[in-house]
């Protein structure tokens, strides 16, 4: 896909695709809907007469013209009520989908939603490119690859808008691309996405400063938590990541990411039934997203300074792993009796947000695929956040919004935090059984001190066995987008 901008007369073009949108409300006052028909003499009215077509959201028709445009297709858009920038990102991928099954070469395409007045050019045209190039998105490791699909997707615009168009549309590729890694990362299996290949794929990044911290340097660092789950892995050693991006000119603000990268989650002792470890591959989301947001970083150049931590490792049985009621000390200090070993995630966690508050960050935002109970609570599509600053926490479920990646805030009751108390050690890594997510994160608020702080549950939205518009089956690279929007309105 090649995208550019289109100020010529778009119905006077020979093209093989023209889309053109509607909605219930402005079907009649849609310019480039009317033109077309005009232009097609009646037949695409003739069509919404005859078919009864509403203009509502999802509504898409493709219409054989073989005219100077050899196919029309007509995007319902909906109220403008409900409309959002995600009517958008799923009208970018029907898009795709159409100019694939026709084959087409060139596509001119009207940018929806303008009349609305609900968004601006720029944050449209992202939208709409976000949603065709992530619809292309394929995961072909494993399987002969297949001919990617070529055309030129034409942006109708008038000429005092090009400029925007095009930053808006280079900025959709460049976080695309972060996305679409993040999915990479996430979908290959877990022999071949070890700690070390994690490391390696950071180890790549451009724009960023890197630096891998190895075993005997975890050690040295006394990151016992990290290392106790770190220790059943005989064969493929942890790594600690750090990753730092330094904007041009003075920082707004120190800004610290933690993504959960444990590349497989076996449970360890309290090992996890066959099924629950089938997709456990994805237990590194959370680090992938990272990785996928600093590979485009220095592109996005957001005005705030942004370091990324990840702990890797592997959560495995062997002689040398930690058994249930362990006791280890995490960097802080603080000793911790492991419970249950499948409680990996935080251990992890603990350490590497230890680490990320020495450079003393404005904000810590840590992410992580952390608890089952995550999806009892809010499902598969929505990301679980919970912190000390409820106002950093509505900013970031804001961008969720913007960016179609749904986010809730739970509570983060503090008369739970006793469920914690263990007889023997300073805390325990497992609540009570009720509210697993919230235990979860008053855990990880143990190693938080007070810098203000989220954590994000995406234990339900980072993989899905269902695809949607512009989601494929797999990892969805979830997080991505919102922490993008997240750094540069800062
Ligand atoms: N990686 C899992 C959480 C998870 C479960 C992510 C399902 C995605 C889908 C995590 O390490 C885990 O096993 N958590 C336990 C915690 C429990 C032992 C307190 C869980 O949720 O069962
Ligand atoms: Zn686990
Ligand atoms: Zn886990």
């Amino acid at each position: 896909m090649n995208f550019s901008v289109f100020t010529q007369n778009p119905v006077a073009q020979k093209t093989d695709l023209l889309v053109v949108c509607r909605s219930p409300e402005k079907a009649h006052k849609n310019t480039l809907f009317n033109e077309a028909d005009k232009k097609f003499k009646k037949e695409l009215s003739n069509i919404i007469k005859s078919e009864e077509l509403k203009g509502t959201a999802g509504e898409n028709k493709l219409v054989f013209l073989a005219a100077s445009a050899r196919y029309v297709l007509i995007v319902g858009l909906g109220e403008a009520k409900k409309f959002s920038l995600e009517t958008i990102r799923n009208m970018g991928a029907a898009v795709y989908g159409v100019a694939k099954q026709i084959k087409a070469k060139k596509v001119v395409c009207e940018i929806g939603g303008r009349e609305f007045k609900k968004f601006n050019i720029g944050e449209l045209t992202q939208a709409l490119v976000e949603g065709a190039t992530l619809a292309s998105y394929k995961f072909e490791r494993y399987v002969k690859a297949t001919p990617a699909v070529k055309f030129d997707f034409a942006l109708v615009a008038s000429t005092k808008e090009v400029t925007e168009i095009k930053r808006a549309a280079l900025k959709a590729a460049t976080v695309s691309r972060g996305v679409m890694l993040a999915r990479d990362l996430v979908n290959t299996p877990a022999s071949d996405m070890t700690p070390k290949h994690l490391a390696d794929a950071a180890k790549k990044l451009k724009g960023v400063s890197v630096k891998i911290h190895n075993l005997a340097a975890i050690k040295k660092m006394q990151m016992g938590s990290f290392l106790s789950v770190a220790r059943g892995s005989t064969e493929n050693p942890p790594y600690f990541i750090e990753m730092h991006y330094r904007p041009k000119g003075k920082a707004k603000k120190k800004i610290a990411l933690i993504g959960k990268g444990v590349t497989f989650d076996t449970g360890g002792y309290s090992i996890k039934p066959a099924k629950g470890m089938e997709t456990m591959k994805d237990d590194m989301a959370a680090a992938a997203a990272l990785i996928g947001l600093m590979s485009v970083i220095k592109e996005l150049a957001p005005k705030v300074e942004v370091s990324g931590y990840i702990a890797a490792t592997e959560n495995m049985v062997s002689g040398f792993a930690q058994k249930p009621g362990d006791v280890c000390r995490a960097m802080n200090g603080k000793t911790i009796e492991v419970l249950n070993t499948d409680a990996e995630g935080r251990l992890t966690l603990a350490d590497a947000m230890c680490y990320a508050n020495k450079r003393k960050p404005d904000v810590m935002i840590d992410m992580a695929t952390l608890t089952g109970a995550c999806l009892v609570a809010l499902g598969l599509r929505v990301t679980g956040a919970m912190g000390n600053d409820d106002d950093l926490i509505k900013k970031i479920i804001d961008c969720g919004k913007h960016e179609g990646e749904m986010v809730w805030q739970l509570p983060l009751v503090e008369e739970y935090r006793e469920e914690l108390k263990s007889p023997i050690a300073d805390l325990k890594n497992i609540g009570g059984g009720y509210a697993g997510t919230i235990t979860a994160a008053l855990f990880l608020q143990e190693f938080v001190g007070t810098t203000k702080w989220v954590h994000l549950d995406i234990a339900g939205p980072s993989f899905t066995e269902k695809p949607f518009p512009y989601i494929q089956r797999g990892g969805t690279g979830v997080m991505v987008k919102t922490l993008a929007r997240f750094l540069e309105t800062q």
